[in-house]
């Protein structure tokens, strides 16, 4: 059981995680490179926070949001007006078309380790010829094996409290990054490490381009998102 916290708690992550950085940049990115009139995609959308982000400044875009969770589904229908909201399984999920953008953010890591190379590969293939797709994550330090992999999620979950804590978040805030770290720990989500991702982007797309967004100083662990374009055909 993932123990998500309620979709109003989840808003205010946005707040005080340093995931909040990486959402705004992630945004600006679809503001200026998504055509007119395009149609972007989000994956595993949570309550519709960017989604709702973008139709504020780009009425233009077409939008569609698709979560598993149905509270936070409800919650985005009930807030955020304009934008098409789904509850699916983004894995199973059968899109009606492609999308000029596709974005999946803080949602690979939700998936078993087995189903997350499919995922990307099916994420290349939703995406129009011209298109872009832009997938972010946490991710841990490499690992070797099940023990390296329990130490570098509590590694990430250590930093991660830390930072939400200097952000002044407030106790149900502080109480949510300790449940991700649980969750981590204990294998309920599934984070991977930089190194083994950047393979599996590889493989699908011509060209991955990284960017990290946390923490500023030398570290393999932390959050990073990747811009893909150009399909590799597999
Ligand atoms: C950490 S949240 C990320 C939400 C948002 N994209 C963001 O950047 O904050 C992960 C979301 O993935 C959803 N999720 C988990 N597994 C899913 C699946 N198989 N299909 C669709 N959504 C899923 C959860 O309900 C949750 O809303």
């Amino acid at each position: 059981m993932q123990n998500l916290p309620t979709a109003e708690i989840y808003e205010k992550e946005f707040r005080y995680f340093p995931w909040g950085i990486l959402v705004k940049q992630i945004e600006d990115i679809v503001l200026t490179k998504a055509p007119s009139d395009g149609t972007v995609l989000d994956l595993m959308c949570g309550t519709g926070y960017s989604l709702a982000e973008l139709h504020k400044k780009r009425i233009d875009l077409v939008l569609t949001g698709v979560d598993l969770e149905p509270e936070f589904i409800q919650y985005a229908k009930a807030h955020y007006r304009g934008i098409d909201f789904v509850v699916a399984d983004a894995f199973e999920w059968q899109p009606p078309g492609k999308y000029n953008v596709v974005l999946c953010m803080a949602g690979v890591h939700h998936l078993q380790y087995e189903k997350q190379e499919p995922f990307i590969k099916k994420i290349s293939k939703l995406i129009t010829d011209d298109g872009l797709a832009i997938v972010a994550d946490p991710y841990i330090d490499d690992y070797k094996d099940e023990g390296e992999r329990k130490i570098a999620s509590a590694k990430l979950g250590y930093e991660y409290l830390i930072a939400t804590i200097q952000n002044d978040a407030p106790e149900e805030i502080v109480e949510a990054a300790i449940g991700i770290s649980r969750n981590d720990v204990l294998g309920i989500e599934y984070k991977s490490s930089l190194k083994r991702m950047k393979l599996v982007f590889e493989k699908y797309f011509a060209t991955a381009d990284l960017h990290k967004t946390w923490p500023n100083h030398d570290s393999e662990y932390g959050d990073y998102y990747f811009v893909l374009r150009n399909p590799t055909i597999t």
